[in-house]
């Protein structure tokens, strides 16, 4: 069990809510089937094991940033969505041909416990599952929800998570400039962020250049988030295994910890100022970004 920050022991407890909420509603749009149903069991037990949930908890804090109303009803399940993709990705990354992990969520990984060929199949039901519950959301305009289903399928697609993958596998074991490696990163890590803040922005009915900015989030906390998992491969207490980047060409590997940090830093700070420009007065995703990666590399040091 992963012993870093996870928003259901912190103390605030509006955070502590949307996290148990997104739990119940996962758990509802994850059934378990009959008995022989083994892709079902997988699939829940990709996306219900406790993951830190970074990216529904942004959705739905960005969303109420930028106006949108509280009791939004299609909102939790976009948020879900987001989650189950993510969940997906988790799956295949860790599968022998890929990363070939061993554990994940403090669990062993989903092919370990179910057998690579239903880890594949519950991988590739999720994705299915995801943009169904997105096409289903209530409380969007016709429009707003085909831009949301959009918004995902360049996420995951052969320009977004797909490609960031492939690059990840094919070259990650070459040296690489410090450039080749953010653009992995922003296609692996990066561009589902930017879905997540674009239907955080699309159920709240921003304007244009609100979801511009939003798109500069995504960038900048994409980037921090994956040196932040960079900087803790090497650490006991991520739930995952420990030294799976060895001899991998990252940036901590390039330029040490320290000169990750400060890069880590100016991506957050660069975060916040677009937060700070796009949601007025209004800064609790901008609040909690900082207090959550404050708290995560404070476990590193
Ligand atoms: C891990 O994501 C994969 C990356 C993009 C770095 P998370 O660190 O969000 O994993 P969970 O959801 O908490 O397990
Ligand atoms: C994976 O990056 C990013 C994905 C989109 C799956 P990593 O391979 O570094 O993620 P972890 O460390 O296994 O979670
Ligand atoms: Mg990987
Ligand atoms: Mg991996
Ligand atoms: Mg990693």
């Amino acid at each position: 069990m992963t012993t870093l920050y996870h928003p259901s022991s912190g103390h605030d407890g509006d955070l502590r809510e949307l996290h148990a909420a997104l739990q119940q509603r996962l758990d509802v749009l994850l059934p378990a089937g009959d008995a022989n149903d083994r892709v079902s069991a997988a699939m829940r037990e990709g996306v219900l094991a406790p993951g830190k949930r970074i990216r529904p908890l942004l959705l739905i804090l960005a969303a109420r940033d930028l106006g949108c109303d509280r009791n939004h009803p299609g909102l939790l399940d976009m948020a879900c969505a987001v989650e189950m993709i993510h969940a997906s990705s988790l799956i295949l990354d860790d599968i022998p041909c890929m990363d070939n992990a061993a554990m994940r969520r403090g669990r062993p990984t989903i092919h370990r416990q179910f057998g690579e060929d239903v880890a594949i199949l519950a991988a590739v039901a999720l994705l299915s599952h995801a943009f169904g519950v997105v096409a289903a959301a209530e409380g969007l305009a016709p429009e707003a929800r085909a831009q949301a289903v959009a918004e995902l399928s360049t996420a995951v697609g052969t320009q977004g998570l797909v490609l960031g993958q492939y690059k990840d596998l094919r070259e990650g074991s070459s040296a690489r400039s410090p450039e080749a490696i953010a653009t992995t990163n922003e296609l692996k890590t990066s561009v589902l962020f930017s879905a997540t803040l674009q239907l955080a922005a699309l159920a709240a009915g921003a304007a244009t250049p609100v979801r511009d900015k939003m798109r500069c989030i995504a960038r900048d906390l994409g980037q921090a988030f994956q040196l932040l998992d960079d900087l803790a491969d090497g650490h006991a207490g991520t739930g995952k295994d420990i030294n799976k980047d060895a001899g991998k060409s990252t940036l901590v590997a390039m330029l040490g910890a320290d000169a990750v940090r400060q890069r880590l830093d100016t991506h957050l700070c660069s975060a916040e100022a677009h937060f700070s420009r796009a949601c007025g007065k209004n800064q609790a995703t901008r609040r909690f970004m900082r207090a959550w990666f404050t708290q995560q590399l404070a476990a590193f040091s």
